[in-house]
């Protein structure tokens, strides 16, 4: 198979190494790829990944490229180019491409959409109002004495959300995304939600347009610092599985979030091919929907692409041809735990640029893999930080107190200037 990646993060440096394991992968390009990607050569002939210099969001370019490189599927990481449509213009041209119709994204590229969507289908989630009024919203900020959390309708990095905890914070939120406009028009029209207590879980489910398949569990750390302190981010680091998920409430996930969730995409002929990700809170009411996600989570995929026993590009066939039901997912029995290496001042300003050292090092260990994410290369240095995620250190251990201290270890032996990480990845299950 030829096989074309788009992405340039973490998530994408794991889709690539592991499409790059399977004995079906003859040629791999990923668009633009990172300094890890291009360092990936394939199981089935030792031949190189080729990164190649298309932006993820330059559709024009990457069809362009598609067309005269024919490759049998391609696979989209991130969640901009399907909103733009990437997979109707791909599939305008007969080329077999892996992720839901611009239709279909819109459960991530519009919260509002989401909300109303599962009202109608009676979806749990927190009870919320949607606004373009900055006077409407605040009224109903208040009527749940502030305590909210305030959300950009689009797409604005996983960084639109603003939890408040008092009528004053949910108004400087208010007036933050709708009227100083500081994530542009992903502000024009807010969400806002109740603010939820309980354990946030992580949830991918592979579709086909008929049905899915569910991954196992596993939980993200969105804040910047420890003790779930500090700025929201794309994600700090992950585990799976995520043990405090009990038998009854994977059934209640099952019943009332998921089939109900297909069945409504049925009803209203949305045809969603890809990976449905819900973001979910485990109330004491039970388990709610925060958020959907269109794609796979970074860096969740890490840490699934780990475990995954499957032969990956046979499993996106499927589920872009709609064929799940052929299929049944594999997992190691062992625990996986990623942590996050990130430039000083992210998610705010960091500088780009500095020197990285002991990638290999911290490699040696046959069950560790290290995942870039923000890095590049120069004339200089092979490889240099050139993002606010850098690295993703995963590890695999017999359970997750061995794979968590496996990452660590692994964490100590890398080095570049302001890096900063977690150090309580996986602490709330052990
Ligand atoms: P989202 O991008 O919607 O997932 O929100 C980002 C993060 O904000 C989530 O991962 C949660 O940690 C938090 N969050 C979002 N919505 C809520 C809510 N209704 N209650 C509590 N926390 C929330
Ligand atoms: N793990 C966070 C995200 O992918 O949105």
């Amino acid at each position: 198979m030829n096989i074309l990646v788009i992405g340039s993060g973490g998530r994408e440096h794991a889709l690539v190494w592991k499409l790059a394991q399977s004995s079906l992968t003859e040629t791999m390009y990923c668009a633009p790829g990172n300094a890890g990607i291009a360092g990936e050569t394939l199981t089935a002939n030792g031949n190189s990944v080729q990164c190649i210099k298309i932006g993820a969001e330059n559709l024009e370019g990457l069809l362009a490229f598609a067309k005269e490189k024919q490759p049998d599927l391609t696979v989209v990481g991130p969640d901009n180019p399907l909103s733009q449509g990437i997979v109707d213009l791909f599939n305008k041209e007969g080329l077999t491409i892996w992720g839901p119709n611009q239709k279909a994204a819109r459960f991530e590229s519009s919260k509002a959409f989401s909300q109303e969507f599962m009202l109608r289908h009676e979806i749990p989630t927190a009870k919320s109002g949607i606004f373009s009024n900055p006077t409407e919203a605040l009224a109903f900020a208040t009527s749940i004495q502030g305590k909210c959390a305030v959300k950009a309708d689009g797409l604005a990095l996983g960084k639109g959300v603003i939890l408040t905890s008092n009528v004053e914070e949910a108004k400087n939120a208010i007036q933050q995304l709708m009227i100083d406009k500081s994530f542009g028009d992903a502000g024009d029209q807010i969400v806002i939600q109740e603010y939820l207590e309980g354990m946030e879980v992580s949830l991918h489910a592979l579709c086909d347009g008929h049905g899915y398949l569910l991954f196992e569990s596993s939980q993200d750390h969105k804040r910047a610092l420890d003790g779930d302190k500090g700025l929201n981010t794309g994600g700090m680091g992950t585990y799976s599985p995520a043990p405090f998920i009990s038998d009854h409430e994977l059934k209640s996930i099952r019943e009332t979030i998921l089939d109900r969730w297909v069945d409504g995409c049925k009803r209203e002929g949305i045809d969603f091919k890809g990976m449905l990700y819900p973001g979910l809170m485990l109330t004491e009411s039970g388990p709610k929907v925060l958020e959907f996600n269109a794609r796979f989570g970074d860096p969740e995929t890490q840490v699934y692409l780990m475990r995954l026993k499957n032969d990956l590009p046979t499993l996106l066939m499927a589920s872009a041809e709609g064929k799940l039901d052929q299929h049944r997912l594999e997992w190691d029995d062992q625990a996986a735990t990623c942590v996050v290496l990130a430039s000083g001042g992210y998610p705010e300003a960091y500088e780009k640029g500095k020197t990285i050292t002991g990638i290999k090092d911290a490699e040696q260990d046959p069950q560790v893999k290290v995942f870039h994410a923000g890095t590049g290369s120069n004339a200089d240095n092979p490889i240099i930080t050139a993002g606010g995620r850098v690295l993703g250190v995963t590890a695999l251990g017999k359970n997750l107190k061995e794979a968590t201290e496996r990452a660590y270890e692994a964490t100590e032996k890398i080095h570049f200037d302001r890096c900063y990480f977690r150090r309580d990845i996986a602490a709330k299950a052990l």
